[in-house]
Order: structure tokens, then sequence, then C-alpha cells
């Protein structure tokens, strides 16, 4: 069962909480409330999957940032996946082991690479310049640094191009052709670099496992390439990015088993140490973004529900067209229609939406609705655009207890930047 589903009295609950509880008695609408197990259960996914695997799940904070959420997945044993110093630090202040924690990016600064240097975290090298500073940040830390090369395998992931990584014009890691160029550089700084493995990211909801096989394929040919030339990698890290069932069709899809499965027999061919990258896969599916609706209104052709949240606290689905499944909370009053709606918010432009053509029926004013799958790239992607400020996140605990996990952000938190100015 999935932690948020609707029960025989046609409410909507958070495993044994009814979420039309939560919205009574929490102090901010809209807010983002999560399932504290369902985080367990994704993680025990992977780590079951990787059963006979030497493996490190670096999990990709950018999918979600929450502190609380971040120390408990340490708990359970995730390494971190950063792009940027300030995830970096967050990393090391929710207590990740910097050994589990791989440092990304196409643009990362020498600043954060000291940092990464001085706290031993892995480095994914994306270019030559990046290569440059990397060697630069070991000497100002005084330190080696373990790398991996990152490199960008052409594999096609059939998903959004806003989120495809691992194609051959995307602006991510390095071309084949470019190979031995890096090798030599490499090798040219022994005091400052030492090679450990490679990487590649193809994309992000990503649902034919077949696509990471094929990436691996070509991975392994690079280790023997790089081991040829007597480096001991020992690492292969083959990134994130398997999609989840957004559309709630109940259509099978990939699980991480599914996905371990289709790479394990290569990994061990070559005794390699695996690195995941999961972020959405471990997040996505544990929360919930919930809100009121304001009211209801028809212009033209269209219906419109009107929510108090929008595209400043969930942008998916105006960035990407992302489906996002919605629901209300609570059972229509008997006798009501179903129409078709788009679930718009009250922020001043048109890209203002959460869905289009929802089937649902007409809720009265106040009534709750969710949007699902909102534990990845929601909260993280938040914005205060139109002053509407982050909601605050709740998650419901092991024993039923709802607990805060993030304040909501205020009005005195914005004129905070403008003090003594
Ligand atoms: N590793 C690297 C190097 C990445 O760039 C990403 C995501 C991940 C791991 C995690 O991928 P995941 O397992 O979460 O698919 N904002 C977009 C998604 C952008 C993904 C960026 N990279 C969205 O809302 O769909």
């Amino acid at each position: 069962k999935h932690c948020f589903s609707k029960s025989g009295d046609g409410f909507l609950y958070c495993e044994d909480v009814k979420v039309q509880d939560v919205m009574e008695a929490v102090e901010r609408r809209p807010f983002y409330l999560y399932s504290k197990r369902q985080i367990t259960k994704n993680v025990e996914a992977y780590k079951e999957a990787l059963v006979g695997l030497d493996s490190v799940i670096g999990y990709a904070i950018k999918a979600n940032n929450n502190l609380k959420i971040l120390e408990h997945l340490r708990g359970l044993g995730c390494g971190a996946v950063l792009v940027s110093g300030n995830e970096l630090r967050l990393a090391l202040r929710a207590g990740f082991d910097p050994t589990k924690c791989i440092f990304n990016g196409n643009g990362k600064l020498l600043e954060d690479l000291v940092l990464a240097a001085q706290e031993g975290v892995f480095v994914n090298v994306d270019s030559e310049f990046d290569l440059d500073n990397i060697i630069k940040a070991a000497r100002i830390a005084g330190k080696k640094v373990n790398v991996l090369l990152r490199i960008n395998p052409d594999v096609d992931p059939q998903v959004h191009p806003y989120v495809a990584t691992g194609n051959k014009n995307s602006k991510f890691g390095i071309r084949n052709e470019k190979l031995q160029w890096f090798l030599d550089s490499v090798k040219a700084h022994p005091d400052e670099l030492k090679l450990v493995g490679a990487h590649c990211h193809l994309g992000s909801t990503i649902t034919k496992v077949d696509i990471f096989r094929d990436a691996a394929v070509l991975m392994v040919n690079y280790i023997d390439i790089i081991r040829d030339q007597g480096f001991e990698v020992n690492y292969l890290n083959i990134g994130g990015g398997l999609g989840i069932d957004y559309y709630h069709t109940g259509a099978v899809l990939p699980t991480p088993r599914d996905l371990i499965n289709t790479v394990r027999e290569l990994v061990l061919s070559r005794n390699l140490k695996l690195i995941i990258e999961p972020g959405r896969s471990l997040i996505a599916n544990t929360c919930c973004f919930v809100n009121r609706v304001t009211g209801v209104k028809t212009n033209g052709t269209k219906n419109f529900i009107v929510i108090d949240g929008s595209m400043a606290e969930l942008i998916r689905p105006s960035l990407y067209g992302a489906y996002q499944h919605i629901e209300l909370t609570s059972p229509p009053p008997s006798g009501v229609e179903i129409s078709t709606f788009d679930v718009v918010g009250p922020v001043c432009e048109s890209a203002d939406f959460l869905g289009k053509d929802r089937e649902l029926p007409t809720p009265d004013q106040g009534a709750g609705l969710v949007v699902h799958d909102a534990g990845a790239y929601c909260m993280s992607m938040a914005s205060t655009y139109n002053l509407k400020m982050r909601p605050p996140e709740y998650w419901v605990e092991e024993d039923g207890s709802i607990k805060k996990i993030r304040h909501a952000e205020t009005f005195q938190d914005h004129l905070r930047f403008f003090e003594g100015l």
C-alpha cells in the first residue's frame, strides 16, 4: 500500500493519519507533508537491490535538501551527491561520511573545490578547466583529490530535453575523443590527483532500464581502457535518473532491483564498486503538496480550480509540462458532478498551473487538494515569486505523530535582506 492512499471512508491518508486532520492542525497552508516510513522503505529497496555488490547510494541532495530528511537518509547509510559548495556544507552538517560523497557539476567553483579537497570527498572531473581547478584546489588544500572522470556516453535517455544530460551535445561531462588527454593530464599530476573511477549520468525520469545497461556496457569499456594504462580505478558511478509512477495508472515501472540487475554482472565482471546517485526515486513518492481550494471559476470553455499553492512552491508542471497526480483530500458531497478543470494558483501569469484538464468533482471552498509525488524537485525548486513565501514541511513519524521538519518562510525573512541598507 502506498503511503498516501484513500481509505474506505473516501478520505486521503498519509500512513494512518487523515490529511484533513493535518490541515486543521498546521499553522500555515499550503504545506508539504511526507511519510518518514516511506523514505525508509525507498532506501531499503535500493539496499536490498544492491546485496552482493560493493556499493554506495549517493543521494542527490538537489532533489530535496531538507536537513531533517538528509539526517534520516544519512542514518540509513546513504552517501550524498553534491552540486554546490552549500550542498557540500549541508551534507557535512547532516553528518554524511565524506568518503561517501561525490561532488558533481559542470561549473564547480575553485573555492568550493578547495572545501571538497579539504574534506576528502570524491570529485567528478567535467572539463579541461574543471580539471585545472581541481589541481589548483588540491594544491591550496595540500591534499590529494580522489577524482572520477565524468564521461558523456552519448546515450539517449528518452526523456524531456531539459532533464537529458548524457547525450553528446549536452553541457555535461567529457566526450570519449578527449579521454586520452584527460588520462595524460591526470598522470602528469600524481601529487594532486588520484583517479579512482568513471562516472556517467544519463538524465532523469528514465523508465527503461535497458538505457542504463547500454551506458554501463560503454562505461566498463572505458574502465578497461583506463586500467590498461596502469590506473587502478575501482569505482563505476552510473548516476541517478530512475523514473517513478507519476501518472498513478498502476503501470509497472522498473524498480531499483530491475535497475541494479541490468548492470550487476558487468560490475562484478570487472570487480568494481558501484556508485548510484538516485534522487527522485528515493524521495518523490514520499510527499504530497497540500493545498486548500480558494474558489472555482469558469472562463470561456475552461473550468478552473484556484488553490492557495502555485508555481512558486511547485514549478515542475509549468517548467517541464510535468504531470503530477492531483486529488481532493475528502470525499465529495453526494451528487456532485465530475468536470474537467485546470488546477491553478494565484500567481500573476498563465504559466501558473499545477495540473491541466483534470477530471475532478467540483470542490467546495476550503476543500483540501493534494499534488502527489512532490518529494523531489518541488520544495528544492520553490521560489518566493509574488512574495509567496516558501511553505513549511511536516512528516508523519513511524508512531503516527505529525512533526514539523521545516519552518514556514515569513515576510520578516524577506525584510531581513534589506536590514541596515
Ligand atoms: N546525478 C546527477 C549528476 C544529476 O545531475 C542528477 C539529477 C541526479 C544524479 C539525480 O537524478 P534523479 O535520480 O533524481 O533523476 N528538476 C528536474 C530534474 C533535474 C535532474 C537533475 N539531475 C525535475 O524536476 O524533473
